[in-house]
């Protein structure tokens, strides 16, 4: 017998504002980081930009009419800094607010509720000028600019969250340069982790003075895992890994503590952060977002860089095409975990899904994609294998609701539920979209 989901269990998919929008100077819109990463060569793969993108900016009326149409109950969206505060500072863009008040309006007018992100990875350029993560600033400019946020749409946006997947921006951005802003190096990493950390903080704690809702954290868990020939080195190697991804972020907005093992994971390049200062970052909220795609099996090797461990391909194991491992029973795990060790905050699944390729157009109007059913089939069953296992599951949102720009992977990576052909800008629902839309209007019985 299957744990039946909450009554008010919300079904939803998620975006990002850099990945479907385009038009990102529209309005009087400022550059944003990524912005300007995307046109620096090398950079995106194919040279892909977000100047189109899924064009939602412009189609924002007609996507939420889809959302409405393949039954959602919740839409989780990022809000683009660069839009409101052109200047990352100061003067507010009200047009570019305005694109977010339209959207908020026209998901309730829908019936779909509203999850706002407030940083999903694109920072005014000016910003980034001036330090960025790096900045002992960034905290106060992120909560001044999330007080900006919350004063114009508090009153219809019910779940907030601060940072979307701290972790990827201080490795990918800053330790291993493959986002924006593009930095390699172990010192910086180990700073921005805590700039965000301050910045999280800050942020939940502007919330409480203006906020009426609810505000959370989004992490990306992916579990470390060692094979069952395992030597102590290789078991030694997946506990740094899970400190160092799994609990950098967690532990310190938590529980007040960063992981003994950060030092042994950064060396001389971490810093000593007083108690005080690493206690500051435990502020209460109200809800933790998991953004989970894969597991890691990993073994020691120490000629890998900055962490002595490699990742292990299972044989047998289903792979996507970004190379990540389907592992269903890990989703279940994780959750499980987050609840039994940061104190049983409600949880949501905010981002979970797959990149399998699906062919650039649509043939016949069919886009049938049969492994990202069973994707979303086994996932959404281990949320109910977590909830028998006493997690407190409030909502699940897929990855994506369309496909879109993959970072520096490009459009080749398509995660969407619902196919876009990126010279018509067509949005076609595949075969997952129809297969979520029933699951939905059947409350997971017809998982
Ligand atoms: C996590 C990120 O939040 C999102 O932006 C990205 O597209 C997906 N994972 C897939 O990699």
């Amino acid at each position: 017998m299957r744990q039946p989901f909450p009554p008010d269990f919300l079904w939803g998919c998620a975006t990002s504002a850099y990945q479907i929008e385009g038009s990102p100077l529209a309005d009087g819109a400022g550059v944003s980081n990524w912005h300007r990463f995307v046109r620096t060569p090398g950079r995106v793969a194919g040279g892909d930009t977000g100047d189109v993108a899924c064009d939602h900016y412009r189609r924002m009326k007609d996507d939420v009419a889809l959302m409405r149409e393949l039954g959602l109950t919740a839409y989780r969206f990022s809000i683009a800094w660069s839009r409101v505060l052109p200047e990352g500072r100061g003067r507010v863009n009200a047009a570019g607010l305005g694109f977010y008040e339209r959207l908020v309006d026209e998901l309730l007018a829908n019936g779909i509720t509203p999850m706002a992100t407030l940083h999903h990875w694109d920072l005014p350029a000016v910003l980034d000028d001036r330090g960025g993560w790096l900045s002992p600033d960034m905290p106060g400019w992120f909560a001044d600019y999330a007080q900006v946020c919350f004063k114009a749409l508090d009153d219809r946006v019910p779940l907030w969250t601060t940072l979307n997947e701290p972790w990827v921006i201080a490795d990918q951005g800053y330790m291993h340069g493959n986002l924006a802003p593009g930095h390699k190096s172990a010192y910086e990493a180990a700073i921005v982790a805590h700039r965000l950390m301050q910045a999280h903080a800050a942020g939940v704690q502007a919330y409480r003075a203006v906020g009426r809702h609810k505000i959370g954290l989004v992490v990306n868990i992916e579990p470390k895992h060692v094979a069952p020939d395992a030597t102590d080195a290789d078991r030694h190697a997946a506990q740094l890994a899970d400190a160092y991804m799994n609990r950098q972020y967690l532990d310190p907005a938590l529980l007040g503590t960063y992981p003994d093992e950060l030092r042994e994971v950064f060396g001389e390049a971490w810093p000593d952060w007083p108690a005080a200062e690493v206690q500051a970052l435990k502020v209460p909220i109200d809800f933790l977002g998991l953004n989970y795609y894969t597991r890691a099996v990993v073994r020691h090797d120490p000629k890998a860089w900055p962490l002595p461990v490699a990742p292990q391909r299972q044989p047998g194991g289903i792979y996507t095409e970004t190379g990540w491992e389907l592992h269903p029973q890990s989703l279940a795990d994780t959750l499980v975990w987050m609840h039994e060790r940061y104190g049983g905050l409600p949880l949501y699944v905010t981002e979970n899904g797959a990149a399998f390729y699906d062919p650039p157009a649509a043939i016949n109007g069919e886009v049938n994609d049969p492994l990202r059913v069973h994707y979303l089939r086994t996932h959404i069953a281990a949320v109910q294998d977590a909830m028998a296992r006493g997690a407190d599951m409030r909502g699940y949102f897929a990855w994506s609701l369309f496909d879109n720009l993959e970072w520096a992977l490009g459009f080749a990576k398509r995660f969407g539920l619902v196919h876009v052909d990126f010279q018509t800008l067509q949005r076609t629902p595949k075969a997952s979209a129809r297969y979520y839309a029933d699951v939905i209007a059947s409350h997971g019985a017809a998982l």
